[in-house]
């Protein structure tokens, strides 16, 4: 069983036992003597320190490896001739940590050169692929699930139960971003039946199989109108990505984007349209430029509460994945 993403498991359920471990109502330690190998490919603040401590505070112990960098290059290409670059390949990669460790995480954004090649998840997938221990996806190119599990068990906490006006809004960023982060939080928001607005310019839309899955399972709005957009909303979600036809040529999505800087940006003026929405960023945050100071240091913005929720929800992953 792997963590790939949101609809590897039951979110309810995850949140839950997520809620519990933040009550202290849960002191298992289903990891007692065991070690936790985490790949980041890419830097990290959030997702490294919370699994690291996740893993601690069940009683195992993590082992971060990072690829490229304190670790070998790594070619995951099935049948690649590795005459370049890459030492080891994630087959061998994979096999040596499963005989130390119970699962691993792995970190891999996406490259932005190739979407159609990138939409398919191809490094996750090949340490899918080749590990018969769980693979716990710390965001790929597609996907970053704890990260959205995170984010409904705050909108959980901080709006209670029931279906909400969680609006997802792009915003103006000075580079293309992967998008692993708002599809992960669609789709979520999604599972979780909320009704979910999407906020984007034209241009900008988020990969198209995503938005059929999340529309199964509640109502999707898709809107270039911001401003409308934040109108009634409980939730704003902001969040900036690069648009699917530049990636490879990221000039011309900057050169796309700079129509939009003034106007897509989460504000006091934009807040006051919401039905006392709350504000949410997966962090790192750019601060007046996604998001103005007045709001994230607003009594609306709950990001802070976001980012201690990842810890709760990967304990409630890794207790899911590895109780035994
Ligand atoms: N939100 C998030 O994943 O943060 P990091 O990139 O710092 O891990």
């Amino acid at each position: 069983m792997n963590f790939l993403n949101t609809l590897d498991s039951d979110l309810a359920q995850l949140i839950a036992s997520a809620m519990r471990f933040k009550a202290g109502d849960d002191l298992s330690k289903p990891l007692a003597g065991k070690s936790v190998a985490l790949a980041f490919f890419n830097p990290s603040l959030r997702t490294r320190a919370s699994m690291q401590v996740a893993v601690y505070e069940l009683g195992g112990n993590a082992v971060v490896l990072e690829p490229g960098g304190t670790s070998w290059t790594l070619e995951h290409r099935e049948g690649a001739v590795m005459d370049a670059d890459k030492t080891e390949h994630v087959a061998e990669f994979v096999r040596v940590l499963e005989r130390y460790c119970v699962a691993i995480g792995v970190r891999t954004f996406a490259a932005l050169k190739n979407w159609e090649e990138e939409r398919t998840d191809p490094v996750l997938n090949a340490f899918a692929k080749y590990a018969s221990v769980p693979i716990i996806n710390l965001e790929s190119a597609m996907h970053h699930p704890c990260q959205s599990v995170a984010d409904m068990m705050t909108i959980r906490e901080k709006l209670g139960a029931g279906r909400k006006r969680v609006v997802l809004t792009w915003a103006w960023h000075p580079k293309p971003l992967p998008m692993a982060v708002p599809n992960s939080f669609a789709l979520a928001a999604a599972q979780m039946g909320h009704h979910l607005i999407i906020a984007h310019p034209p241009g900008y839309e988020l990969d198209e199989d995503l938005i059929e899955t999340a529309r199964r399972h509640s109502s999707v709005e898709i809107t270039n109108d911001i401003d409308a957009a934040f109108d009634g909303a409980e939730v704003i979600y902001a969040k900036s990505w690069g648009a699917k036809q530049f990636y490879g040529d990221a000039d011309r999505d900057l050169a796309e984007r700079a129509q939009y800087r003034s106007q897509w940006i989460v504000n006091e003026d934009k807040m006051s349209r919401t039905d006392n929405g709350i504000f949410m960023h997966c962090l790192p945050v750019r601060r007046n430029v996604i998001v103005t100071d007045g709001v994230i240091d607003s009594q609306a913005s709950v990001v802070i509460d976001e980012a201690e929720n990842r810890l709760h929800v990967q304990k409630a992953v890794l207790a899911e994945l590895l109780r035994g």
